[in-house]
């Protein structure tokens, strides 16, 4: 019966996009929100006119509430992804799904058997210049991909850790710039050019030396099945907030995603795709689609559909990270079957 009656846990900084794009959405409406920090949730509630929480399973006692968004400190997720199931909610969850390959696996399991949907907050996946490129991909028309190159250069400072005291801590954040902000490139390059064959990588902290105990600089190989190889590299410390680059030199096509996507043929032919605001009709920037997905999600649940960002697609982008701290410590090329095996 429509709408859905919603809880979102966690209301800081992301808290926003998931309440306005619920207050836009008929389909679902936002029953409660969820905050250790009392005046922080009896503020969200004032404010979008529903009841509040400061425990998060007092809210899931609540049999009215279908579906939970997890807006929470990463290490929070796996814990509160499966009690939500376990009493028969569907769970949409910021990334990253869970810090540990475990827990994202047993999410996974737990989603399968209460029959509930777990989504995965990768709205990247929705930009207009993502999906153009995954159509070009998957129709033939861009041939096979040869190499990939991906670029994540941000600006995170100290103030920027400071804000919260779970981040920039491998018990709370469960890494630094991998696991928060380029996971999102590293989900787009193996969702263009997947399935994997193994990562190598290395990781350092150089600018925010003493400031957090995690990496703010990274840097990989990821090769894929058929041989392409992807080089990546992402930082924390760039003096500003660059586009994030994703180029892809295929068979027939380069494409070029900065600031919109620049298509070429091999004859020199040029198209453009501008990254648009869905909400808003202007020229947009990385990560607007947050809407978008919410909307597809409850679409799907709506429908009976299964939404196609699932708990599988969040255990590969966690892999993808953890390879990468891996092959850091260990100085080897980590074969994908290995971290397979790991999330057991
Ligand atoms: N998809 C994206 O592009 C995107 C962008 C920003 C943040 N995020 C993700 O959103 C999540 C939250 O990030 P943020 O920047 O909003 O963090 P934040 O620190 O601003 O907010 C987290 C909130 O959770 C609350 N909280 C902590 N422990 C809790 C508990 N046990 N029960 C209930 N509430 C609790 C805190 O009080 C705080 O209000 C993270 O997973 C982050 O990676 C995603």
């Amino acid at each position: 019966m429509l709408p859905l009656n919603s809880a979102i846990i966690g209301c800081g900084a992301i808290f926003p996009m998931h309440a306005e794009a619920l207050r836009q959405l008929p389909a679902a409406r936002l029953a409660a929100v969820v905050d250790i920090d009392k005046t922080r949730a009896a503020a969200a509630a004032e404010q979008y006119d529903c009841r509040s929480y400061a425990d998060y399973r007092e809210m899931l006692q609540d049999e009215t509430i279908q579906v939970v968004h997890i807006c929470t400190p990463h290490y929070l997720h796996a814990e509160m992804a499966l009690a939500a199931l376990r009493r028969g909610k569907h769970v949409l969850t910021e990334k990253p799904m869970a810090i540990e390959l475990a827990d994202a696996a047993a999410m996974i399991r737990t989603a399968r058997e209460t029959g509930r949907q777990l989504g995965i907050c990768f709205q990247n996946r929705y930009n207009a210049t993502s999906l153009r490129i995954k159509a070009l991909l998957d129709s033939g028309a861009a041939g096979k991909l040869i190499r990939a190159r991906g670029s994540v250069r941000w600006h995170r400072d100290e103030a920027y850790y400071r804000s919260g005291d779970w981040r920039g801590t491998w018990a709370m954040e469960g890494g630094g710039v991998l696991i928060n902000q380029a996971i999102h490139t590293l989900d787009l390059l193996q969702w263009f050019g997947g399935p994997i064959r193994d990562i190598r990588g290395e990781i350092a902290t150089t600018g925010l030396q003493g400031v957090i105990e995690v990496e703010d600089t990274a840097q990989a190989a990821i090769t894929f099945q058929n041989g392409a190889v992807a080089t990546f590299s992402a930082t924390n410390c760039h003096p500003v907030n660059d586009p994030v680059e994703i180029e892809l030199e295929c068979e027939r096509l380069t494409l070029k995603l900065a600031d919109g996507l620049t298509i070429e043929t091999r004859d020199g032919q040029i198209e453009r795709v501008e990254e648009i605001n869905t909400a808003t009709g202007e020229k947009s920037y990385w990560g607007m689609s947050h809407a978008v997905l919410i909307g597809h999600f409850y679409h799907c649940l709506e429908t009976g559909q299964s939404f196609p960002i699932a708990g599988e697609d969040g255990l590969t982008a966690l892999q993808m990270v953890l390879a990468i701290y891996r092959s850091s410590r260990e100085q080897r090329a980590i074969p994908w079957e290995e971290l397979a095996l790991a999330a057991g």
